[in-house]
């Protein structure tokens, strides 16, 4: 878990590896039929995850290391995931992107995703 936990902090997607670390465990846990791992030459080089909540599907930290990309790793990962959500009863999928990641966001549209409006919003620190 923690080279899938090391590819999330490459790729930019997170910066805490301990957290991520967790992260990874517990996801894989709860799900491993929904937690997909692109292996190429022996290198842990795609991951993404998934849960599903009342039909819908949510997508989870899709990445691909730099020297794989643009061989279409990332879009077999997605459409696996779709399928996997899809036999669970999902009908409709859902992710985030951060505004400032126009690669990942061309990425989406090419999958077939629009935007949703709807605002993100985030609260960080303790609880008052
Ligand atoms: C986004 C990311 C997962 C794409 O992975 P990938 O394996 O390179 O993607 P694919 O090769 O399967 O690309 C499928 C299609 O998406 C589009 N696409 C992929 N990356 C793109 C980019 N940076 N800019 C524009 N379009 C892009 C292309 O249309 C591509 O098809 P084509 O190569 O036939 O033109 C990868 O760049 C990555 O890990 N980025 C950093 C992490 C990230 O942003 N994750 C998503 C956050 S939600």
């Amino acid at each position: 878990m923690e080279e899938v936990a090391r590819l999330w902090v490459v790729t930019g997607l997170v910066d805490d590896l301990e957290a991520a670390t967790v992260e990874a465990t517990r996801a894989f846990l709860a799900d491993p039929y929904v937690f997909l791992v692109g292996i190429d030459n022996g290198v842990v080089a795609a991951t993404i995850y998934g849960s599903i909540d009342a039909g819908r599907g949510m997508l989870r930290r899709l990445a691909v290391l730099p020297d794989h990309r643009k061989r279409g790793i990332g879009a077999a990962l997605v459409r696996a995931l779709e399928h996997r959500l899809a036999e669970r009863g999902a009908d409709r999928f859902r992710l985030h992107v951060f505004e400032a990641n126009e690669g990942g966001a061309a990425f989406w549209k090419a999958m077939g995703y629009d935007r949703i409006p709807a605002r993100y919003m985030g609260k960080f620190g303790p609880v008052p």
